[in-house]
């Protein structure tokens, strides 16, 4: 049975692509095969430091795959079962899970990384993403990360639901309430920012303008809803004062790839009185300065809200995806730009950073 993972053995290494040992399933745990993983960029933050992260490191959050064998004790899932893997698994009965909040699990290794790992390589342990690791061939998980899907569903399409749709979409339905008739501006359209343009386009917006400075990236997002598509926040200002006028932007959702306090306070500008920004891009860790009047933040009775996962309940909201894809509400497909073997997982990320991707998905061999 092959097992390879791509491993980060130290921060700004390349992804190393080599056998590991993996343990059997244990109690409420599963034996997946992956079959796709996305390229997301917060994997590459593990990669610059940007996230802090413990090394060595299997990459991989965002996958789908079939479950190969169950350990003691495991009702949720079955061996056959295609499943979609959500990261940093939630418990279910914690006060936030208790809400509908999975996504806010007090009990789930939010700060997250590989708490649990079933892996190891060159005689030590090797952490896992997100308690998954999808970078591999094979990975042990927790049963609460399965999320069976329909056999129809393709497993590239299926992998996206692990963290860039869920994420992008969330972050407009709900992070940022996107409602009917409302604008919205989306700052950086990759593989996660393009889902809030699917969000936003389904919860009734009216514009959608999204900033991008790549061509491709305006293009696509078009082709998912986004009504304009400008390079830059200068104009982004210059269209909605336009269109808008005295209203500009009612909800803003920054998802450029690296983002910073100059970028997120730009950003609060875009939204008038009232606006709700959500962040979902990762800033470095060690940036703490934003320089927003807090005078005008105040006055303008405006909302900054951070997105883990978007805001979603995996467990509702993974299926309601799968449905509104099944009836052509969502893109799935359309968001692969490129496939990848695990060998070429270089250059995926190199695709990434040249803007070439909306999302590259790698597809393992069985
Ligand atoms: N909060 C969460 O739960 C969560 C989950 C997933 C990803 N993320 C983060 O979301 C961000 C986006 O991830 P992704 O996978 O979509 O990345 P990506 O690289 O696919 O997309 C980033 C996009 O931003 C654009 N961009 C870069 N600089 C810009 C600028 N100054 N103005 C406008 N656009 C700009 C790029 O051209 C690209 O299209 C990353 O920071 C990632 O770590 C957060
Ligand atoms: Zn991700
Ligand atoms: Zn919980």
């Amino acid at each position: 049975m092959s097992n390879r993972a791509a491993i980060l053995w130290e921060t700004r290494g390349e992804w190393t692509v080599e056998p590991v040992e993996l343990a059997d399933p244990g109690p409420g745990q599963i034996l997946v095969k992956v079959k796709a993983t996305g390229l997301c960029h917060s994997d590459d933050h593990a990669v610059t430091g940007d996230m802090p992260v413990p090394l060595p490191l299997v990459g991989g959050h965002e996958g789908a795959g079939i479950v190969e064998a169950v350990g003691p004790g495991v009702t949720r899932v079955a061996p056959g079962d295609h499943v979609v893997l959500i990261f940093n698994p939630p418990c279910g009965h914690c006060r936030n899970c208790g809400q509908g909040r999975s996504n806010l699990c007090l009990n789930a290794a939010q700060q997250g990384y590989g708490q649990q790992t079933p892996f190891s390589a060159r005689g030590q342990s090797v952490a896992a993403t997100g308690d998954l690791g999808t970078f591999a061939d094979r990975t042990v998980v927790s049963e609460r990360c399965a999320i069976k899907i329909d056999k129809d569903v393709p497993f590239a399409a299926a992998s996206l639901l692990g963290c860039a749709v869920t994420t992008g979409w969330g972050a407009a339905v709900y992070l940022g309430e996107v409602g009917p008739g409302d604008n919205v501006v989306v700052v950086g359209s990759g593989g996660v920012g393009v889902n809030s343009v699917q969000g936003a386009r389904n919860a009734g917006a009216n514009l959608i303008v999204v900033v991008d400075p790549v061509e491709f990236k305006r293009e696509q997002a078009k082709t998912f809803g986004a009504t304009h598509a400008v390079a830059s926040i200068a104009e982004a200002t210059e269209l909605l004062t336009e269109l808008t006028p005295g209203r500009l932007a009612d909800v803003a959702i920054l998802s450029v790839g690296v983002s910073s306090g100059g970028l997120l306070a730009e950003t609060v500008d875009l939204v008038g009185p009232g606006g709700i920004v959500v962040i979902t891009s990762v800033t470095p860790a060690a940036s703490t300065s934003l320089d927003l009047s807090l005078f005008q933040f105040t006055l303008t009775q405006k909302t900054l809200r951070g997105n883990v996962y978007g805001g979603v309940n995996v467990y509702r909201d993974v299926p309601l995806l799968v449905d509104l894809y099944r009836n052509k509400h969502l893109k799935l497909d359309e968001l692969i730009t490129s496939t990848y073997t695990l060998d070429d997982i270089n250059q995926g990320y190199a695709d990434l950073h040249s803007g070439k991707n909306l999302r590259g998905v790698v597809l393992l061999e069985d």
